[in-house]
């Protein structure tokens, strides 16, 4: 695929992970963080990716990737700007995960079955392109996974097909097969799946395994 400029809102595992994969893959990076003084030893060692404020980056990234905890996601994408966004692809890596303990290394969400954290924010930022991706992963499986039972499957979905093109090209890059749930709906489906991925995470410390949908 092309190079792209990338912007990725947020500083955590997840903004860290991603912003490393696109840097191996030759794409332009900039994190984007309240704090930018937090991201100055991984923007050396990411060297030439750069470092900004969430608006920073969004306007910098021709795509851009919302990587914070769900429940600030709207006030990130807000701080961002919507005019930042528009028109841009926005890879939605997001969970609604509250606060609360697990239960026996279950999760608790925010949301409810009929309503998912994607549908939230796509209606909020209408012009923005939203793809939800990566969210049903470890950070650290998420770029060049290598596991004994094969390529593993990234759940994708959003309204916007040639968006959701766009995605699966950086899945295809950075080692992933694509399965696209369709629209935004579908979200409902593929947040939850965090909650599953976890529960080996709690129970067994198990952080290393990822889904695949077999035919
Ligand atoms: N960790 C994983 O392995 C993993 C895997 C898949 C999906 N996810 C999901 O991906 C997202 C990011 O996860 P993460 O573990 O990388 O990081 P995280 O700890 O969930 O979130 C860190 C980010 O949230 C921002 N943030 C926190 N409070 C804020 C506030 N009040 N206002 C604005 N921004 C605020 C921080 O901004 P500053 O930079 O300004 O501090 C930082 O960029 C989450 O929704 C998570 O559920 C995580």
């Amino acid at each position: 695929m092309r190079t792209m400029k990338i912007g990725i809102i947020g500083s955590g595992d997840v903004a860290k992970a991603l912003g490393g994969g696109f840097v191996k893959y030759g794409h332009e990076v900039m994190l984007g963080t309240r704090e930018v003084g937090k991201l100055a030893a991984w923007a050396k060692s990411h060297a030439p990716a750069r470092i900004g404020s969430f608006a920073e980056a969004a306007a910098f990234g021709e795509l851009v990737v919302l990587a914070v905890k769900g429940s600030v996601a709207s006030d990130a994408l807000r701080a961002a700007g919507a005019a930042n966004l528009t028109g841009k692809v926005v890879i939605d890596a997001t969970n609604p995960i509250t606060e609360s303990a697990p239960v026996n290394g279950v999760l608790n969400f925010f949301t409810r079955f009929d309503e998912s954290l994607f549908e939230r924010l796509q209606r909020e930022f209408p012009e923005a392109r939203l793809v939800k991706a990566f969210n049903s992963v470890g950070a650290a499986c998420m770029v060049d996974p290598h596991f004994a039972g094969g390529k593993p499957t990234m759940f994708i979905c959003g309204r916007d097909a040639a968006a959701k093109d766009t995605v699966t090209s950086i899945l295809d890059q950075f080692g992933w097969e694509t399965a696209d749930m369709g629209d935004v709906e579908a979200a409902r489906a593929i947040e939850p799946l965090c909650i599953l991925w976890c529960i080996p995470g709690f129970r067994q410390n198990d952080w290393v395994h990822a889904f695949k949908l077999l035919k």
